[in-house]
Order: C-alpha cells, then structure tokens, then sequence
C-alpha cells in the first residue's frame, strides 16, 4: 500500500513485517505465471491473484480506501454508519474495514444475494437490510431507494456509493496496478480486467497511460450487461457486468472490448482448475477465456489476467452441477467441451 493510504486513525506501522491491523494485509496479491491453461507456449500469462486478499477479492482495496479517504476528510468519523447496497464482495470489504476503524456497516441486500455473502458479511459485524419487493421488476431500483430512505433516518449515516466514487477506481490506480507494474516493468502487453462499476479497469488504465506504458487495456464484460454500449439481458455470473450503467462507468472507454457468455466464465473455471489446480470465481473464469479467445495475437507477448477472486464463493453456483442445469441449462460434459477438456 502507499503511504497516502496512512491515516492517523490506527496505529500504523507500514515498515514492520508484522502487519498492525487487518487492513494494511490488503494488497500485495501475488501473481503466478499460468503455464498450461493456453494451448499456446509463446503466450506469457501471468495471473493477480487477487482473492488472496483477506477479505476474499479485489474489493478489499476500494472497500479501505473509499473509507479512508472519507474519514480522512471528516465525512465520516468512528462511531459513524456506513450504508451500502452490496451483496458480494465490496460488502465483506466494507464490513471489514468498518470493524477496523470503528464503523458501523448496513449492507442493502435483496433476495437474489448469496445466503454464503449474506453470511461472511454478518460475521463480519455487518447488519443485514434485506429488500423484499422489487421496484418495477427492478431489485436494484428498490436496494437504492432503502439506502436513500436509511441515509435520511439519520445524519451519522454516509454512502460511499461505490458506483460513483472516483476513490473506487483510484484505490486501483495507487495499488493493484503499481504492483503489477513495478513487478512487470513496461513488459505487460496486455493486461485484461473484468468490469463491473469499471473501477478496477479505469484505475489501472489511467496509471498505466500516466507512466506512458503501451499496455492494451482489455475490458472483459458478460454478455447481457449494459456497460459499453450493451444491451440489458438475462445474466447469472455475479460480480461482472451491469444492469444498467454505472455513474463511473459513463463514457469510458478501453483498448479492447471482450464479451463473455455465462457459459464461457463456467468453463474457465473449470480449465483453471483442470489445468493449474487454481479455483477462480466466475469473472476470473470469463477473463481467462478471453485471454483463451485472443491467445493467437498475443504470441510472444506478456499478458496480465486480473483475477477478482476465488471459485470457493461459488460452490453453490458455478460449481454446481444443478444450479448450471438449472440456472443456464446446460450440462457438466457440454461445460467440459466448451473449456476444451475433452480434446
Ligand atoms: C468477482 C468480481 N469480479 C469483477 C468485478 C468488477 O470490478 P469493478 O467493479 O472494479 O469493475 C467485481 C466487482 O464487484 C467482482 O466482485
């Protein structure tokens, strides 16, 4: 972490070994060179493991540093209640960096959370407020309207809002890429990134143009999502995509652009096992099989996959045969085909 990250409500210690409080554990993810999930040799593929952060992904990072940055300003001091509507990972950040500095934290959720999410956040100390009724068909639309009805309830309340927080991508462009880059000096070719608020994506965009670095910055979106121009469609992959169009995510452009299937993410999961012995959750699954889709131009090249987190928040989803028979109707062995294990 950076020493901007410091503030002066902990007792920090960012020289020690010995880690003062959770929170500075955050970043510093390992990457790990993925020698035989591409058919092809010449491709240097490195892997961020990102799920090695203690809360579980990526969404560590944003989590600490929206917090902190706004505690930093006064917008919000210890004893204070952060709301956000979240029901995976930016929601067990949050409740982890509220329990450090002293937060209390009330997750929005709606039926459609994962009860496994729902869980590691109450145990986090987190209070669940579970939205029962959607607004026109639209659960988002409802998770809104209750953080609005709850930040009026009281003034000790603040929303970091995820979706429009410039600190969201930021967290990124002073953590997860400066490790990548200072690992990879001007040698990441490519770097492919899922998208959801775009935050991880436009912070390690906006990092690697200010240090001129030519890295082409893949954007990897489902399919169904409204990012990019995209048009709203079923979609079953949690933590990739949108609903509809982020605030932040407004007019944001990258180098390339990847669709995944649903489907496509399940088999990448299933690959990245089958063939490195990794478990990813699904966007990381969708993000190595587009590195698969492009493998034939990346010959000769380095290519950084930023894995947002681990298959072990899936096993009740994409690492469940039913739920894949009954959520995308397809087979185990039609899986198997399409991640290329049969050949
Ligand atoms: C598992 C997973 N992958 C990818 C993303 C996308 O990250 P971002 O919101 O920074 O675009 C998220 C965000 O919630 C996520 O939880």
């Amino acid at each position: 972490m950076r020493d901007d990250l410091n503030i002066d409500t902990g007792p920090y210690s960012s020289n020690s070994e010995i880690a003062e409080n959770v929170l500075e554990l955050v970043g510093k993810t390992p990457l790990l060179r993925l020698k035989r999930y591409l058919n092809q040799t010449d491709v240097n593929l490195i892997a961020k493991i990102e799920a090695l952060n203690p809360g579980g992904s990526a969404k560590d990072r944003p989590a600490r540093y929206m917090i902190e940055q706004a505690l930093k300003e006064r917008q919000l001091v210890p004893g204070d209640t952060v709301v956000e509507s979240s029901s995976g990972n930016m929601g067990i950040g949050l409740a982890q960096t509220c329990a450090v500095h002293g937060l209390n934290f009330i997750c929005v959720v709606d039926p459609n959370a994962q009860s496994q999410n729902v869980e590691i956040i109450r145990a986090l100390g987190g209070k669940i407020e579970l939205v029962e009724h959607a607004v026109e068909g639209d659960f988002l639309a409802a998770r809104l309207e209750r953080v609005a009805k709850l930040l009026r309830e009281s003034p000790d309340r603040y929303w970091p809002n995820q979706y429009a927080n410039k600190n969201n991508p930021a967290a990124h462009a002073c953590s997860t890429i400066v490790e990548i880059d200072d690992a990879l000096p001007n040698q990441v070719d490519y770097l492919f990134v899922a998208c959801s608020s775009t935050g991880t994506a436009q912070g390690c965009r906006d990092y690697l143009r200010e240090q001129g670095r030519k890295t082409n910055v893949v954007a990897v979106d489902a399919m169904g999502s409204t990012l990019f121009n995209g048009t709203a469609g079923k979609r079953k992959i949690s933590g990739m995509g949108a609903g509809r169009l982020p605030e932040l995510a407004q007019g944001q452009t990258f180098d390339d652009l990847v669709r995944v299937a649903d489907v496509t993410c399940v088999a990448g999961c299933r690959r990245a096992v089958a063939k490195e012995g990794l478990l990813v959750g699904g966007s990381g699954g969708g993000v190595l099989e587009a590195v698969r889709g492009m493998q034939n131009q990346l010959a000769g090249k380095t290519a950084v996959a930023i894995i947002h987190d681990s298959g072990s928040r899936y096993l009740g989803t994409v690492f469940d045969t039913q739920w894949i028979q009954r959520e995308l109707g397809t087979s185990e062995a039609e899986i198997r085909k399409l991640a290329g294990l049969d050949d």
